[in-house]
């Protein structure tokens, strides 16, 4: 399907106002997925929260089997969160470690889940240890493979980092995590929605996402996959009476499928948007909509390169939407706030969301525009024009 820009872009409002280039902060949201929240709400208003849900109960279904479609998988492998760091938790926490097993994971990793790692060290002794990145900046994979021992228990990485186009070959690890039985959790809080993930392709076990970035979904909203046949090696760290079933005074009996990882609450309107957002999404075609922001962005790198005092920060053998920069004076942080008051919306990674990876490129901060299909290339020039 070719994609209809214009139409694209009368139904993202924001656009108006914006040139939004802060699409791995939060992208904006096409107008279906506000009114089918702001329908909700309304609902909410006219006959309360309970009624409401039971009369919408086919739209909060349905986000299930939207989600289950994009990553080609069963819906009865997703868990709805609020936002990938409470869905990457649960599975994460529910991993069995002891004293002197080891987590393999990569050089770009988010801060969330290397907090998550250490407080597990020092929580069980697990032993935490980076894989080195090849020469294009994407995790070595030759390198995971010699890493590899009985001690390793879980491999963990983060596919496409916070702070950059990096895109690491999730498949080719999820290769390896299969050929030696190792548990393979991929952080794809960014990935999903801004590229194609078919978790059957990736080879992994637990998968975690948000749906305010690439899926422009609502805020406060996310996902976990757990495999099938993988959901009974994780024991859910919390458990409730939507995830379980008081059985008797001693007992109680989990689910069956992946719901055993969320909680009985769920803000309805914000679940339902996502169905919608990700329906959307669909029916564009993920294929379409990454050719055309990964193209969107490398024209943005190859015009950002030839700006005297920037250099622009992006590393690995692939790239997507996200493009980082810095300039040899200018903070990031002063570079966003003078492209904001151009009514450009761009963001700053600094050190702490990823601090192996800037700490190993001896970078302080950057500024991070990120790329959607809905930007034009007349965007990409007022960004160009700005800086220059
Ligand atoms: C790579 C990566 N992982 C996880 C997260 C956390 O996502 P959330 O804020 O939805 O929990 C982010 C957010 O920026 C991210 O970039």
């Amino acid at each position: 399907m070719t994609l209809d820009i214009d139409k694209l872009r009368r139904d993202t409002p924001g656009v108006k106002n914006r040139i939004h280039l802060n699409n791995a902060g939060a992208a904006l949201m096409p107008l279906p997925v506000y009114e089918a929240v702001k329908e909700h709400l309304d609902l909410e208003l006219a006959i309360g929260g309970y009624e409401a849900h039971a009369r919408a109960r086919p739209a909060f279904e349905r986000t299930y089997d939207a989600i289950a479609k994009l990553i080609n998988c069963d819906r009865t492998e997703i868990a709805l969160a609020e936002n990938a760091t409470d869905g990457w938790q649960m599975a994460f926490y529910g991993m069995p470690f002891k004293p002197g097993d080891r987590i393999l994971t990569a050089e770009a990793e988010y801060a969330a889940n290397v907090i998550g790692y250490l407080q597990m060290a020092k929580r069980t002794g697990v032993k935490i240890d980076f894989v080195p990145s090849d020469a294009s900046g994407q995790m070595d994979v030759a390198a995971l493979e010699q890493m590899i021992d009985e001690r390793v228990k879980l491999i963990s990485i983060t596919h496409i980092p916070t702070n950059g186009g990096l895109i690491n070959p999730a498949a080719e690890i999820g290769k390896v995590a299969r050929r030696h039985d190792i548990p393979y959790l991929l952080d794809a809080c960014q990935a999903v929605g801004q590229v194609p993930v078919d978790v059957a392709a990736i080879g992994c076990d637990m998968l975690s996402a948000t749906g305010r970035k690439y899926l422009r979904g609502p805020r406060g909203t996310g996902f976990l996959y757990v495999r099938q046949g993988f959901m009974d090696k994780l024991e859910p760290p919390f458990l409730d009476m939507h995830s379980a079933k008081w059985t008797s005074l001693t007992d109680y009996k989990m689910r069956d499928d992946a719901r055993r990882f969320e909680n009985w609450e769920f803000n309805a309107a914000a679940v339902i948007g996502l169905g919608v957002a990700v329906d959307y999404l669909n029916a564009l075609g993920i294929k379409e909509t990454s050719h055309r922001l990964r193209g969107l962005a490398k024209t943005a790198r190859e015009k950002l390169s030839k700006i005297r005092g920037l250099t622009v920060q992006d590393i690995g053998a692939e790239q997507g939407g996200i493009v980082t920069f810095t300039h040899d004076e200018k903070p990031a942080e002063e570079i966003k706030k003078l492209l904001s008051e151009t009514t450009i919306n761009v963001s700053v990674s600094s050190a702490s969301s990823t601090l192996y990876d800037f700490q190993k490129r001896d970078i302080d901060d950057l500024v991070r525009a990120s790329f959607h299909y809905y930007n034009t290339e007349d965007e990409i020039e007022a960004l160009i024009t700005a800086l220059s």
